[in-house]
């Protein structure tokens, strides 16, 4: 829980005033410090921490004594002295023990750009080397965790980043966490850590679903596609055989007919009357492979619709439904190949083919590419008339 209080930023503690007299008894306190550090006025913060003489990085420059304080005796504390515990824990504080043991340790002012911070809940370094008569400052985002009301101070530090008003909140701001984390009190950096992990997880719970929806449906359609291979291969096998019936088929029917269909004398010349051709083949071979794939799925399935020799007529409408599903879902597909078939025999026949092979090499080609999903869009249509079944909208009483 935030800290409702402002340890650290007491307005009677502000440029040299009640504090300044308790400074008159500033020594260590309980505290061990740097012994290059001494007292000294800070020009708009009351007093301050300085570095006599230079101090090189990662010096160790205080080790906070003192007393652990929990939240309401930190409020029972005089104003000026509830200026001095900083949080090490969620509702604990480390300060003096009393007036006389405020000591050069809680001297330390703030700054947007400091030079020292923590290195654990009571040691604070050198985060840079510091100057000869350099003032040693930390930034309190490291060490304070009250809201925005607990904690507020203008700040007077004089950094070119100056925030201008320090609050309770400032441990979150990413800019004082990129540059800082890793010398925030160790309660807070876990508390920063704990928020960053949430940041995450609430960003990346939306992929997470996707990723989640996608694993499903692709577990779905390798579930589907080994279903209908397991149970309707022979969907593949019927095909490749229907294929083969309605290519000759269609090629006895447009050797045939053929020079009728020119006769009518709808086309003029031999590009119209190669188009014409181009165009009448793929609908024949379509026809005939229809009729032959269903004929050869139906024949295939007899047992469903047939029993003692006798039709049940209400299992073989099931089987037109079927059939009628699996048409349907062919249609958006058959749409696009018809045309390319079309637009392959004409240029086979234009490159010097004879219209049989023009029309039997692209048929063959179409029928390869046909085979193998037979089996998907027969299943797909066969569990799509049960489920509509089960849903009762095609269940006749
Ligand atoms: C822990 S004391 C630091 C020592 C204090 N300056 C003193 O004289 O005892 C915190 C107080 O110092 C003052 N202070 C510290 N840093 C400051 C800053 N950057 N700007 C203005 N006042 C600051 C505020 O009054 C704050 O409440
Ligand atoms: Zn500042």
């Amino acid at each position: 829980m935030n800290s409702p209080l402002h340890p650290l930023a007491i307005p009677t503690l502000a440029a040299g005033s009640a504090v300044g007299q308790v400074g008159a008894s500033s020594g260590h306190g309980s505290n061990w410090v740097h012994p290059l550090l001494e007292e000294r006025a800070a020009p708009g913060c009351g007093r301050g921490a300085f570095a006599t003489s230079g101090i090189e990085r990662g010096a160790l420059l205080v080790v906070y004594g003192g007393r652990i304080l929990g939240q309401e005796e930190l409020e029972s504390l005089s104003p000026e002295m509830q200026g001095y515990p900083y949080q090490v824990e969620e509702g604990l504080f480390l300060g003096p023990r009393d007036e006389l043991d405020i000591g050069i340790g809680e001297r330390l002012n703030h700054s947007c750009e400091p030079n020292a911070g923590f290195s654990g809940p009571i040691h604070v370094i050198a985060l840079r080397a510091i100057q000869a008569g350099e003032q040693v400052t930390i930034d309190y985002a490291t060490c304070v965790a009250g809201d925005l009301d607990a904690f507020r101070m203008e700040c007077a530090c004089g950094a070119e980043s100056c925030r201008g008003t320090i609050t309770g909140e400032d441990w979150r701001l990413p800019a004082v966490q990129r540059r800082l984390l890793g010398n925030f009190q160790p309660f807070l950096q876990r508390k920063a850590r704990e928020q960053a992990a949430l940041r995450r997880a609430r960003c990346l719970r939306p992929l997470a679903r996707l990723g989640r929806a996608v694993a499903a449906i692709a577990a779905w359609a390798v579930r589907f596609v080994s279903q209908s291979c397991r149970e309707d291969w022979g969907a593949a096998v019927v095909s490749c055989m229907a294929a083969m019936a309605s290519n000759l088929a269609t090629c006895f029917i447009m050797e045939a007919a053929a020079p009728r269909i020119l006769n009518l004398g709808v086309a003029q010349g031999a590009g119209q009357e190669i188009a014409l051709i181009a165009a009448v083949t793929p609908l024949v071979g379509y026809a005939t492979y229809l009729a032959a794939y269903y004929g050869g799925m139906v024949w295939r399935e007899r047992r469903d619709f047939i029993r003692l020799g006798a039709v049940i007529p209400r299992a073989f409408r099931r089987k037109l439904k079927v059939i009628g599903c699996d048409l349907l879902a062919h249609l958006p597909s058959d749409l696009i190949v018809l045309p390319i078939l079309g637009a392959a025999q004409g240029s086979l026949a234009v490159a010097g083919a004879s219209q049989f092979w023009a029309i039997f090499w692209a048929q063959l080609l179409a029928d390869c590419a046909y085979a193998w999903k037979e089996p998907l869009f027969w299943h797909g249509a066969k569990r799509f008339v049960a489920w509509r079944e089960r849903a009762g909208s095609n269940v006749r009483p």
